[in-house]
């Protein structure tokens, strides 16, 4: 089964510890990028979590759908203004269904990474694939594991050093994993949490989504559209699902 690992700990100090992805210079994009690829349809959210992306996709009248395993972020969002209007599965997004078909799905922040094996990521695009309409497009945001800048033996890196978060990722090259260590300040004190991932390079992804009957579409640097290049530290990708 899989572990959910954005309980009621987690959960309580998500929107705070994750405060800059909540900016509106980060989330505005990707609601403008998702919100063209919507079209008049619907947006299918897999890890739709407190609904930072959901929440003002769904203002901008696109009709959108989620799936997460976590009933605490899913209870976050059912707080917020708008977050009563949104259908939410609670179950893992590699194999739960929803009714009906979407013009979009898409899957941010990492969050692919939280299925820790190849057969699970692979699962995830078969199960996105059923749920796009003929012409539908699964969009992938992602960082490209940072490997390349781990200085030679060393297997830890650190990520984020705010004052308010302290991020540190440790790699097994061995087994394609790595365990992303938080340390966040929430109230008066610091909060450990750890959550594991399995990394995965966008050759990677192409290719599970050829498995599951899907085609790249188009890779950008970021939610502006920047092209894609050597020095890219993440990617958006889409696939489509032929006509
Ligand atoms: C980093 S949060 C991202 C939440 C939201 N998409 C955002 O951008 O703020 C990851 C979310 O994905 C959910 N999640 C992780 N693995 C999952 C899985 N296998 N099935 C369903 N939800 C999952 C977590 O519960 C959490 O809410």
């Amino acid at each position: 089964m899989t572990e959910n690992w954005f309980g009621e700990a987690v959960a309580r100090s998500y929107d705070d510890s994750s405060g800059d992805m909540f900016a509106p210079s980060v989330v505005d994009p990707a609601v403008s990028f998702l919100a063209d690829l919507a079209g008049g349809g619907r947006a299918l959210e897999l890890g739709i979590g407190t609904g930072r992306i959901a929440l003002p996709l769904a203002s901008r009248g696109v009709g959108v759908h989620g799936i997460d395993l976590s009933p605490e972020m899913v209870a976050r969002l059912k707080e917020k203004p708008g977050g009563e209007a949104i259908d939410v599965a609670i179950g893992d997004f590699a194999t739960t269904r929803v009714a009906g078909t979407f013009t979009v799905a898409y899957l941010v922040f990492n969050t692919i990474g939280n299925l820790t094996t190849q057969d699970a990521q692979v699962a995830c695009f078969e199960n996105v694939a059923r749920h796009l309409a003929p012409g539908g497009s699964f969009v992938i945001e992602i960082l490209v594991p940072a490997l390349r800048s781990l200085p030679p033996g060393e297997r830890i890196q650190a990520f984020d050093l705010g004052p308010d978060h302290a991020g540190v990722d440790e790699y097994d090259t061995a087994t394609q994993s790595l365990v992303s260590h938080h340390f966040s300040k929430v109230g008066g004190g610091w909060v450990r949490n750890r959550v594991p991932f399995r990394y995965v390079w966008p050759g990677e992804l192409d290719l599970m989504a050829r498995i599951a009957g899907l085609t790249l579409a188009g890779r950008f640097a970021d939610w502006d559209r920047a092209p894609f290049t050597h020095e890219s530290t993440k990617h958006v990708s889409v696939y489509a699902r032929p006509r």
